[in-house]
């Protein structure tokens, strides 16, 4: 069976522990060598990553792009703009040629269904580096991230402020997988998807729904937050009105534990979504993060090939 990675319950949370484990270890075992340099074991030696982009990217363009040569293989990076698929050619056609030619895929786009179709076509593992639906490579880095740092994941108390988007889908999927809670500070309007947080709950994780961001904030281990405007959204003034409340400033980490962490998958919105002092502040470990989504990434690829 093909292993795709389209969200975070394709693997499911055993795989998940051990992918951060694999993480934790490999990154120990190349501590101070140069970024380009093999992995001693070169696990994914002669294997050819193909990215595809219908979206910008920095971090997981490079990240995937590290990973894979650290591991090995090499990466063959596609804007959909310069390809035929970018010209009407089907998912499911790119789909296969692509599996005929190279050994992985991982596609950043816009709709989920366009990840399915083409996973549904593909023979080698298709990964997920982000829909408008979900982003679960990044959150293996923020998982990654907490865990280097001390939090152990079951019982966290994880508040999210701010839009109800793909990040937080993740993040809310893997509550349940980790068995961790997320407190959701979101204004009305903005919520995450439903069908995420009802399997998260069914798997014993406590997701509440918070419209007052000091509430939501009130003795949390982790606050994250995102942008209020993701990529492909209309840039709507009411909507910057209602997300104001929800800003992560000083007032806020206050409210948080004394050792709380702050974590932001990037790029960020100074100003808006979190305040200088708090990202460019001693709890922010966005910096880690970021690195982290290589390590991340690298055990995400060795699972799709079955050897996690
Ligand atoms: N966090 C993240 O996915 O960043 P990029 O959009 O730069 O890839
Ligand atoms: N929610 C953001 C994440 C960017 C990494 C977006 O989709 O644009």
């Amino acid at each position: 069976m093909t292993r795709h990675f389209l969200n975070l319950a394709d693997a499911g949370g055993n795989a998940l522990s051990a992918m951060l484990n694999d993480a934790i270890e490999r990154k120990e075992a190349r501590k101070d060598w140069p970024k380009g340099k093999v992995d001693a074991d070169a696990p994914l030696s002669e294997h050819v990553l193909a990215m595809i982009f219908e979206k910008s990217s920095t971090r997981t363009r490079v990240s995937f792009d590290m990973a894979i040569r650290q591991l090995g293989g090499t990466s063959l990076v596609m804007e959909s703009g310069s390809m035929q698929l970018g010209r009407g050619e089907t998912v499911a056609d790119t789909a296969k040629v692509l599996s005929r030619m190279c050994d992985a895929i991982m596609i950043r786009t816009d709709h989920h269904d366009k990840i399915e179709e083409l996973a549904a076509n593909a023979t080698i593992p298709v990964i997920n580096g982000l829909t408008d639906l979900s982003h679960p490579c990044q959150i293996v880095a923020d998982l990654l991230t907490l865990i280097e740092h001390g939090k152990a994941l079951p019982g966290l108390e994880v508040a999210w402020l701010g839009d109800g988007n793909n990040v937080l889908n993740s993040i809310v999927e893997a509550a349940g997988l980790m068995k961790f809670n997320v407190r959701v500070g979101c204004p009305e309007g903005y919520d995450c998807d439903q069908s995420f947080i009802t399997a998260a709950q069914e798997s014993g994780a406590n997701i509440t729904i918070h419209r007052d961001a000091m509430e939501a904030a009130s003795g949390a281990d982790v606050i994250v937050a995102d942008t209020w405007v993701s990529m492909g959204q209309a840039h709507a003034d009411e909507k910057i009105e209602a997300m104001m409340p929800f800003q992560v400033n000083d007032m806020i980490m206050e409210q948080a534990k004394n050792d709380a962490v702050f974590l932001h998958c990037l790029p960020a919105h100074r100003g808006e979504e979190v305040m200088p002092s708090v990202i460019d502040g001693p709890q922010s470990l966005v910096w880690d993060e970021a690195e982290n989504r290589i390590h991340a990434q690298k055990s995400v690829l060795r699972w799709a090939f079955g050897q996690i």
